[in-house]
Parts: C-alpha cells; structure tokens; sequence
C-alpha cells in the first residue's frame, strides 16, 4: 500500500538511495500522531531497497516508535539488526523500556551499550533512573547512582532529580532528602519529588515542614505539589491545613486542576470532613472514576452507607466506569448498613456485569457482611469456598464477628489460622481475649494475656493526633509533657464525675486486654484521645467541633465516654481510628455501637 503523500511514488521510482532514506525521514517525522502510518513507511522503505540495518534510517525508525508508545518489541527488532548504533539510539531504547510497564530490559541494554564501547551520555542516567526507580531494584539504583559519581554527571540538575526522584519511590526518603539537601539549585521538580517522597512514605509533618521552607525560598507550587500536600493533610487528619492548602491552590490559579480536585474530595473525606467533600463534588465540573470513587468510598467509611449507594447508583446512571476500589466502597457500605442480599448483588454485578475479578478486599467485605448480620457460621463457609487464600485480614475479620456474636469454637478455629499466618498481632491476642471474656471465661482470659507477654507481642502504642491552630498536638497514653497538662488532668477527672452523673460506669470487664495500655484502672480516664478531647475542650470556643486522629482502635470504654462526653459538652466530635471514623454527637455515635 503506498504511503498517501503527493509525490512519494515519483520520488521512490527515479532517485538515489540516499534521497529514499531522507524522504523516509521526512515522512517519519510527520508521522508523529499515528502508529499505522509509521509500518507504511517502514514498508516503503524496504520495498524501496533501503538496508534493513541502515543505521540513519534505524535510528529514526526507533525514535519514532518509542515517540508514538509502539510496542518496544517492534523497536527492539529494528535495534538488532542495526549497525553501530550511536548514543542517542541506544538512550532512545533506554527511554521507550523506561516508559513500558516492564521496564527491566533497560538495566541490560545499558549493560550491552557500555560493553560495546559506546559512552553513556548526560541523557543516558535519567532514562535509566527512571527505569530503576519503576521497577524498585534499590541495588540497581544504588550501582547506577555510584556510576554517575564517578563519571561526574552527578553534578548536573536533572541527573540529581532523577536521583531523588528514584530514592523518594523506593521509599528512602532519607537518601532522597540527603540528595536534596545536597543540590546546589533546585527547581520545583526537586521540590516535589522531596515533599512527594514524605507525604507518601509516612511522613506528613516533614513534607509539611519542606512546603513552609518552599514558600520562603519563593518557588510557586504546581498541581503536584498540591496532591502531596493534601495527602500528607489527609494522613494526619489536619482540617485546618489542608483547607489553607486548598485556598492558597485556588490563588495560584490550580482552580481547573482534575487531580487538585479530586485530592481535595479525598482529603476532606478522610478527614471526616464529609459534607466539605461532598460540596467539592458537586462543585466540579469535571468528573472522573476517581472522583466518584474517592465520594462513595468516603461516604462508606465516614458512615453513610445508603448516600454511598445513591451516589453509586447515580454514577452507574451516568455511565462512569466503577472500578474495583469503588467496589469496595459499595460492598463496604452495604456491610455498614446490614444490607446482606443486596451486598451479594453487587459483588455479583461486580463479576459479571462489569468483568471485575474479586480480590481480598472484596473477600473481606462479604465475610464482613455476613459476620455482621450474625450468620457467623455462614461467614466460616464462604471463607473455605473462596476463590482465593485466605488472608490475615479474613481470618481477623471473622475472629472479631465471632467475638462480637459470641462464638466460641469458630473464633479459635480462625484464631489458629492468624496463629499461623501473623504470629505476633497484638490485635489478634485482644480480640481473643475479648471472646473469652464475653463468655466470661475468665481463666482464658488471662491464659492469652499470658501468652501474649510470653510471645513476646509488644502492643503498639497508642497516639492520638489533634490540630490547633498552626500545629498538629500529639498525644500518648498519660501524656504529661504538654505544658498544659495539670489543667488537661484535672478536667478529665471532671469529665469523669460528670458523665457518671450521666450514668457512665467506667467498664472494666473486658478492658483488661481491649486496649494498648497495662495499668488498666488508670489507664481508663488516660487514653490518649480522652487526653486528646480534654485538651480540646480546654483550647477551642464552646461548640467547636472537635478532630482526633488515632492509630488503634477506640476502645469500648471511651467510645461510651466520648458519646456522653458529645451529649454533656455538646460538641461534634470526630474520631478516625485505624479504620474508620466515627462521628459521635448528642450522645450517639454513627457506627451504631458495632465497629
Ligand atoms: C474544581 O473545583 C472547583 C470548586 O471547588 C470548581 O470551581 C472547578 O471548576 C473545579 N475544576 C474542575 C476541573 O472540575
């Protein structure tokens, strides 16, 4: 088939070689948009004699496949029978591997090239970095990275960034601090990977403390730097933040920003802030599977099953694509809600309608379902019938349902299973022992509480986060080292005889292994989130409501303390554990005592 450009046939049937060879070019060159045109072209040249391994013609052959994201195997097949391929050809494979899901064969190519005697060149390192920061071999990367101080291209601005880019994916967000630190100039690409590398890694308050560093050097932020400022925001639960981060990117003019957006949307929801993401929503006015996702999800988490399965259903109207995230918002939402049959219509629908294969998350969610409807045994079979290999989180799953239900004998039949697959999870010895307490089996009790110290299980200790003003206050078990604290201790001994004129019995009998802490009667007033609210109370006007963050769950005895303490004080107080939130207000709270 001839290539449609007016007067290549004349061209390819009265000129040289060497004139076909540059026509090709031309044309490859125009062909930039289109992967047909380009195996036209490839085939006119080979009808019209030029070599199969004419290095001019390889070249831009390559270029042009990896420019249009043709398969590499294709460009791969013209690299090896090419002669004496140059750097920018070799750098130009390098590239198109770096840019595929597998991009391992870079590591060799650049192997081979060395090998060849051709020198790697500035381009070479970042494609290859890329390359290793995709496919996470840290010992690759730390070769590659000692190469170019050797051969001194470590001094240049994008081989640095490459480099922290690099450690900042793998997770080394010391080494790629270090190499920040280093770098004599930095642009804002260096400045996200950095805060990127925090904010995903674990560390919200160090990228935090770059961004405040980066407003004083006065480099102006870029989408990017946003959606990291806003997960950090998100992971630490800090509102106040978050929302400034969200007024200064809309003064930068990131207002028409998808991804901005829809970090915000999520940054709200996971700050229990529901009614701000919803708002984000529906004030976008461009929506992806992403949006919606991160609204049902949160809406489920938050404790709003049945918004979530409008909002699910509004989106199959629209025609939006769920994927398997959304999946399990929806199945989430369902189990929340107690809504068994149509939990197993949508993991169904899930299957068939939209081709989705279920993963452990969704296994999780219908043993949840069904554990939390009561149907405990049910759960056990649907857990040996399952497609997959149990996980810990199943087994767990259906050992907190048993605990719940009362079901002796399956709760130790899941408890062997965790024995085997998490020895050591401290939450796993509580749950336990909370079974055997429900069924006052107060010999059982003590025997895991026992073999829990044997075992050598160290409990994790127990933090709470809360935000004030411009800081984020974190709070331990017995916490005294805040200035504050006589006054903090002395209300929570009010709040204590306050709300047992409401009623409150502090609750002992099962707390004995509930809860992070070992001293058990002092430690029930002393929580951190009690320390928390406390603090709170003290610091913020009559009315507002209050955030806590914390990374175990809420035991039983404060989560029937922190609804009176709703009631007494009347505030809105939000609490995300380490799974869910909840919203506790006039004395109830939104995960209706089972969480
Ligand atoms: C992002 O949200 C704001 C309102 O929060 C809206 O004005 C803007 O149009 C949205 N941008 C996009 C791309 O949807």
């Amino acid at each position: 088939m001839p290539v449609n450009v007016p007067g290549s046939d004349k061209i390819a049937s009265n000129n040289p070689m060497s004139y076909i060879i540059t026509k090709c070019i031309a044309l490859l060159q125009m062909c930039a948009s289109s992967k047909y045109k380009l195996r036209q072209i490839h085939a006119f040249s080979i009808r019209h004699g030029v070599p199969l391994n004419n290095p001019d013609m390889g070249k831009h052959l390559i270029y042009t496949i990896v420019s249009l994201s043709a398969p590499m195997s294709y460009a791969y097949h013209v690299f090896a029978i090419m002669h004496n391929p140059n750097v920018f050809t070799w750098n130009t494979m390098i590239r198109g591997y770096a840019e595929t899901e597998n991009p391992v064969p870079a590591f060799h190519l650049y192997r081979e090239m060395v090998v060849s005697g051709v020198e790697p060149d500035t381009h070479t390192y970042p494609f290859l970095l890329k390359a290793v920061a995709k496919s996470l071999n840290v010992r690759e990367g730390e070769t590659i990275h000692s190469v170019t101080i050797r051969n001194g291209f470590e001094s240049l601005l994008f081989v640095q960034n490459s480099l922290l880019h690099m450690y900042a994916t793998f997770g080394h967000t010391e080494s790629a601090h270090q190499m920040f630190e280093s770098m004599k100039e930095r642009d804002l690409v260096a400045w996200n990977s950095v805060i990127n590398g925090f904010a995903l890694n674990g560390r919200p308050n160090e990228a935090l403390t770059l961004f405040r560093k980066m407003s004083v050097e006065g480099v102006e932020p870029d989408g990017f730097t946003i959606v990291s400022l806003l997960s950090a925001c998100a992971e630490l639960g800090a509102l106040e933040l978050g929302c400034r981060v969200h007024v200064y990117a809309f003064k930068v003019g990131l207002r028409e920003n998808l991804h901005v957006n829809n970090s915000l949307l999520d940054f709200y929801a996971k700050c229990g802030s529901i009614r701000e993401a919803q708002q984000v929503f529906s004030e976008m006015g461009e929506r992806n599977t992403i949006s919606w996702t991160s609204l049902i999800v949160g809406l489920a988490i938050n404790g709003f099953g049945e918004e979530a399965l409008k909002f699910f259903k509004e989106m199959e109207r629209q025609k939006i694509l769920p994927s398997e995230i959304t999946f399990v918002g929806v199945l989430y939402a369902c189990s929340h809600c107690g809504m068994l049959d149509e939990g197993f219509n949508y993991f169904r629908r899930m299957k068939e309608e939209y081709g989705i294969m279920p993963r452990i998350e969704h296994y999780g969610c219908m043993v949840d379902l069904l554990g939390r409807a009561g149907l405990v045994k049910q759960a056990y079979k649907y857990i040996q019938d399952m497609s997959l290999q149990p996980n810990a989180v199943i087994w767990r799953t259906l050992l907190g349902a048993c605990t719940i239900h009362g079901h002796l004998s399956l709760g130790e039949i899941a408890r062997s299973h965790l024995l085997k697959l998490e020895p050591k999870h401290s939450g796993d010895y509580v749950l336990l022992s909370n079974l055997y307490a429900s069924e006052q089996r107060w010999s059982d009790v003590q025997s895991v509480r026992r073999s829990m110290l044997n075992d050598g299980v160290k409990k994790t200790p127990g933090y709470s986060f809360v935000e004030l003003g411009n800081r984020v206050y974190e709070f331990t078990i017995g916490d005294r080292s805040h200035p504050q604290s006589q006054d903090v201790y002395a209300l929570l001994e009010k709040i204590t005889e306050l709300l047992k004129l409401e009623g409150y019995v502090p609750h002992t009998a099962n707390v004995l292994a509930d809860i992070e802490e070992e001293e058990k009667e002092q430690a029930l007033s002393y929580h951190s989130e009690k320390v928390a609210i406390a603090f709170m109370l003290l610091n913020t006007a009559p009315g507002t409501p209050i955030r806590v963050m914390k990374n175990l769950r809420v035991c039983a005895d404060c989560h029937m303390a922190i609804k009176l303490i709703s009631k007494v004080y009347d505030r809105e107080i939000v609490i995300r554990d380490r799974s869910r939130f909840h919203h506790f207000r006039s004395g109830s709270c939104s995960c209706k005592d089972y969480w």
